[in-house]
C-alpha cells in the first residue's frame, strides 16, 4: 500500500513535519510512505530575497511530484504552509494540474488529509486545512483529520499547532521556531491514522 505525502515547504517546517508523517505511515504493516515535493514557482531571485535559496537546495534531492502518480496512490497526505489562510501557490497550482485526474475520477475514494504550518498561532492553521478540503471534496477523496484520540491535542500547558482538522506547527515570525515534539508526535499520529484507514479500504 502506497502512502504519498506531497508537500512545500519554503524554509524546512512542512518538510520536518512530512518526515514526521512518514514516520507514522511506515509504521502500518504493509504501509510504504512515499515523499514528494511540488515544483517550485519561484524564481531564484526571488527565494533568495525570501532568504529561502538555502533550504530550497537541501530539499533538492527529493523527488517531484507529479500529477499522475497521484492515481495510483492509496491515500495522500499534503502538506502545505499558510499562505495568507489559504495553502501556498505552489500547491494550489499542483492541485490545479489535476484536472485530468479529476474528469476520470481517478481519485474518488481515495483517503486525503492535510497538514499546515504558519508562522503565528492563529494564523491560518485551520482555514489553510479547512479550505485545501474542499479541494480534496471536489475530487471524491475521503477526508480523514486527526482525531481527539492523539492527546496531545489537549495540551494548553505548552504553545503548539494541531486541531482536529490536522497537525500543524507554529513557526515564528522569523521562522526561528522548528516543529515541537507534540506537534511532531501529532504529524505521526495523522500518517498512522490515514495509512491504518487506507489499509482497512484496501482489504475490502
Ligand atoms: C506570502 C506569505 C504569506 C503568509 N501568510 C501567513 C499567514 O496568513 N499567517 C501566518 O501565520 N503565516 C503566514 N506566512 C508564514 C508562513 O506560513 C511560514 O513561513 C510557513 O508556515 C513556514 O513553513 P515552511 O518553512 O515549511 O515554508 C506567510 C508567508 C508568506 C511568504
Amino acid at each position: 500500500m502506497r502512502v504519498l505525502i506531497v508537500y512545500y515547504s519554503m524554509y524546512g517546517h512542512i518538510r520536518k513535519m512530512a518526515e514526521a508523517v512518514a514516520e507514522g505511515v511506515s509504521e502500518v504493516a504493509g504501509a510504504e510512505a512515499v515523499l514528494r515535493r511540488v515544483p517550485e514557482t519561484l524564481s531564484e531571485e526571488v527565494l533568495e530575497k525570501m532568504g529561502a535559496l538555502e533550504a530550497q537546495k537541501s530539499f533538492a534531492h527529493v523527488p517531484i511530484a507529479t500529477v499522475d502518480e497521484l492515481a495510483s496512490a492509496d491515500a495522500i497526505i499534503f502538506g502545505t504552509p499558510t499562505r495568507l489562510g489559504n495553502m501556498c501557490g505552489q500547491m494550489r497550482q499542483f492541485q490545479d494540474g489535476t484536472g485530468e485526474l479529476w474528469a476520470k475520477g481517478a481519485l474518488v475514494g481515495k483517503v486525503g488529509s492535510v497538514f499546515a504550518s504558519s508562522a503565528t498561532q492563529h494564523g491560518g492553521q485551520e482555514s489553510t486545512i479547512l479550505s485545501f478540503h474542499t479541494t480534496l471534496l471536489h475530487q471524491g477523496m475521503i477526508v480523514v483529520g486527526l482525531p481527539y484520540s492523539f492527546q496531545g491535542q489537549m495540551r494548553i500547558d505548552e504553545i503548539t499547532g494541531v486541531s482536529p482538522y490536522g497537525a500543524s506547527t507554529i513557526a515564528g515570525g522569523q521562522g526561528e521556531r522548528m516543529p515541537s515534539q507534540n506537534e511532531l508526535a501529532a504529524a505521526r499520529f495523522q500518517g498512522k491514522h490515514v495509512a491504518t484507514i487506507a489499509s482497512k479500504l484496501a482489504r475490502k
